[in-house]
This record gives C-alpha cells, structure tokens and sequence, in this order.
C-alpha cells in the first residue's frame, strides 16, 4: 500500500538556536536564561552547555547544503533573541540579525522555505532578572522584539512562529525547576503561562503590521495526548486536569478567546489569576493562520498519586497519577504510540474547527553510532517515523487539515536537560570534530519526500 500526501504538503526538518548554534559570545550576542542555567552545576547532563552544539553558527552554509542534498522544501530553525537584542530591549544588534538574514537568504537560494521561531527558550537573562515571563513588561518586549526581526526578515519568511511550546517554558521552567531559569514556583508558573501567551497575542499584532499581507503567523504548542489509565472517575478527572492544564490553558484562549472555568476552578487555591488583564484574553485571540502541533509520546494518568517527590511541572495535580506504560521506548524512555498523535489531531480539528494544523516537531532519540563502514543504521527511528507519518495520514484522509510535517531533528544537538546525551538527529554529529554523516533516517527520509509519501 503506497500513503501519498495531498500536493503541496510542506515536508521539512526542524532545529532550535541554542540547541544548534554555539558561538554563544560571537558578534555582541548576550546571555540567555539556557546560558546561565547549563553553566549552573548539577542542572544539565554532564555539564554540558550549548557553548559550542553543532556550531551551526559558523557552519550553517554546509547545513543548508545538506538540507538541500535531503530535498527538504521547508526548515524550521529559531531566532535566537540576545543575538538581536543581546539584554532584551532597545535597539537590534545588527551583527545579530546579519546571521539570519544571511541564513534566510542562504535557504531560499537553495528552493527552501524558511519557517521561522522567534522564541525557543532562549530569553535573554537581562530580562529574566526583571522578572523573566513573571513580569508583564515580557510580554511588551517580545512584540518589540518581533518587529526588530520582521523589519529585517519580511516578505522573505513565509511563516512565522512566535513561540515554541510555552507550557514548557512556563511549567519545565518555573514550576519543575528543570528547564531555565529553573524557578520551583507553580503560581509563578501560571502567571508565566499567561505572559507568554500574552506576548504571543501581543506579538502577533505587532508582526501583522510589520510584515507584508499574506504572510502567515502561527504558534506551536507540545498538546498532550492525554489517555485515561483505567476506567475509573478518578482517572477521567486526571484526564480533565492534566488536559487542562497541557491543552486546554493554551488552546482555549489562543482560539476560544477565554481561559477554560473549570482550570481557573481547580487552581484557585494556587493563584487567584489577577494577573489577567481586561483585554488579556482578545489580545490572545489574534487570529492566526496555522496551528504547529509537537507530537512525541502520549500521557496516561489515574487518580491515586500521592504527590511527586520533588517539584511538579503539574501545579495542583498531587492526585494524579502518571502511570508507566510497558511498552516500546525511545532513548528518553517516551512510549511510542502514534495512535496519541492520530487522536490529538482529531480532537484538535473537531474541538476547535476552522484552524489549519502543522506538526511542527515530531522524532525520537535513540542511541546511535557511526559504524566502522561509516553508516548509522537507525531501523528503530524510520519505523518511529513512519508509524507517526501513517497516523498523519489517516489524520488527512479522516479530513483533518493537516498541512505539513518536520522531522525533530535534522541534527544531533544539545537536548537541553539532557546536554549531548540524547541524539534526536536524522542526521549525526561528531561534536570532537563536528562531522555529520547521514543516518538511514536521513536516507530514506529524503526517499519520503521525493515521493511525497509512504511507502509500505
Ligand atoms: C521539544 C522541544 C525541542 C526538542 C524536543 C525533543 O519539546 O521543542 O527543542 O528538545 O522536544
């Protein structure tokens, strides 16, 4: 049986500034938040830092010629902020958007499509001291910031995201504590969650004006395929939290224009949201024109927990309980279950109609090795990958509006908490010498988009 997708399916791979670029002091570039916090003790794996990565910075024209060689259509790379504006406010830092803009036109030299994030984690430390996305005033310096990139990018990016997976940002980073700037505080985290989406609306705004009609405006979210455990109340009220708080707290106002009364209920002992603003929440609800969905494992919950033993990204959930499955797993031990991916997006698309959908991050990391004939044979990723590009299919022939696909990720890069430890590259990096070597994925990937379809 051969899936083939509809025309004009965008295919493309995706990589993020601090995971990829190193160089983090070249051209007046400022410190980030993922600076201070890998070159914190004890925070990241093995100490390592995004200093160097896959030193992209320096070498992004040999990368944009391998993406060229992969055939890819469409990257989708981020815009690392303290490069544009190296403390957050004021005026660009024109070294800083020269790389972009030199990358952009190296992308569209090669037929490829920039698809560009203005935020992947890396705020500027400058104003996580200010307050980071506790303070309000975050969310008016992305929109300044916004514009900074646009004046110098639009009219040559198609597609532009303002943030990367913000409950990560919120909760991984100032409720867990294990993401930057590592903050254990879940009021703190909710009034994150609503600054950063605040800065999106506000962002939004700012890039409609600053940029040529036609241009298309998104936000990614990491939504949760959320699975009950047993078939018990408990567990359909852990489905009810854990939903609300990874879906439906971003979902809701971004494209219902309300944060969702039952989450407000369950976390009123928490915060009493008085940090939402009449006007807040029509601000949120700037239309946009494609939804980005990150898809990588499924969460099952029960009732019955007992509370975490340290620090929850879960604020108020102590009752849930998040429970193993036994499973296949990636190298981050996620279960790989492409059915979560097939019912988020019909849930997406039937929940809340009329927005064009895109995964915009989807791969796994597994332990690869370059062999002694200098292949990568990564069987477990393509059998990973095509499962989930079958579940995109069914997703579009059920009639979701699925739009395109990008691989997480074209390199091997710094995977945050995990430093260098976990490689989700389709393509391989020596970093003793920075060499890449394709992996099988790589090969058959570009097999995938030749054709512009599966295979079976
Ligand atoms: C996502 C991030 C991305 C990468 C993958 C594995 O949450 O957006 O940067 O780390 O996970």
């Amino acid at each position: 049986m051969t899936r083939t997708f509809p025309p004009g399916f965008l295919w493309g791979a995706a990589t993020a500034a601090y995971q990829i670029e190193g160089a983090t002091a070249a051209d007046g570039r400022g410190p980030s938040i993922w600076d201070t916090f890998s070159h914190t003790p004890g925070k990241v794996s093995g100490g390592d830092t995004g200093d160097v990565a896959a030193d992209h910075y320096r070498g992004f024209r040999e990368d944009v010629a391998l993406m060229a060689e992969l055939g890819l259509p469409a990257y989708r790379f981020s815009v690392s902020w303290p490069r544009v504006q190296p403390g957050g406010r004021g005026p660009a830092n024109p070294r800083g958007l020269d790389h972009y803009d030199r990358l952009v036109d190296a992308l569209l030299e090669h037929g490829i499509r920039p698809v560009l994030t203005l935020y992947h984690w890396d705020l500027p430390q400058e104003l996580e001291d200010a307050g980071g996305w506790g303070a309000r005033d975050t969310a008016a310096r992305f929109a300044e910031y916004a514009v900074l990139v646009a004046d110098r990018l639009g009219g040559r990016v198609p597609l532009w995201t303002t943030l990367n997976e913000p409950w990560c940002s919120a909760f991984l980073g100032y409720a867990a504590g294990v993401h930057a700037p590592g903050r254990t505080d879940p009021a703190l985290a909710l009034r994150a969650a609503h600054h950063l989406l605040l800065a999106h609306g506000l962002g939004t705004a700012a890039l409609r004006a600053a940029l040529p009609a036609g241009t298309q405006v998104s936000i990614t979210l990491n939504l949760h395929a959320v699975e009950p455990a047993s078939d018990t109340p408990a567990a359909a009220d852990a489905v009810r939290r854990i939903d609300g708080l990874g879906n439906r707290l971003f979902l809701d106002p971004l494209l219902r224009g309300r944060y969702p009364a039952d989450l407000l209920a369950d976390t009123d002992e928490i915060t009493d949201w008085g940090f939402v603003r009449s006007g807040d929440e029509p601000a949120i609800a700037a239309p946009i024109d494609v939804l980005g969905v990150n898809y990588y494992a499924p969460t099952l919950v029960d009732g019955g927990g007992t509370g975490p033993d340290g620090p929850s990204p879960w604020p108020g959930c102590a009752d849930v309980r998040f429970v193993e499955s036994t499973g296949p797993a990636t190298a981050m031990g996620w279960p790989i279950d492409a059915g979560g991916l097939r019912a988020l997006v019909h849930r997406v698309h039937t929940e809340y109609p009329g927005i064009p959908l895109m995964i915009t991050e989807n791969g796994a990391a597994f332990d690869d090795l370059v062999n002694s004939d200098g292949a990568v044979r990564d069987p477990e990723r393509i059998a990973y990958l095509r499962e989930h590009l079958a579940a995109v299919h069914d997703a579009i022939e059920a009639g979701v509006d699925l739009r395109g696909y990008f691989v997480w990720s074209l390199l091997d890069n710094f995977e945050w908490a995990y430093g260098y430890s976990k490689r989700f590259g389709i393509v391989h990096v020596d970093y003793a010498t920075q060499r890449r070597v394709w992996k099988d994925s790589a090969h058959w990937y570009r097999e995938v988009i030749r054709a512009n379809g599966l295979k079976q």
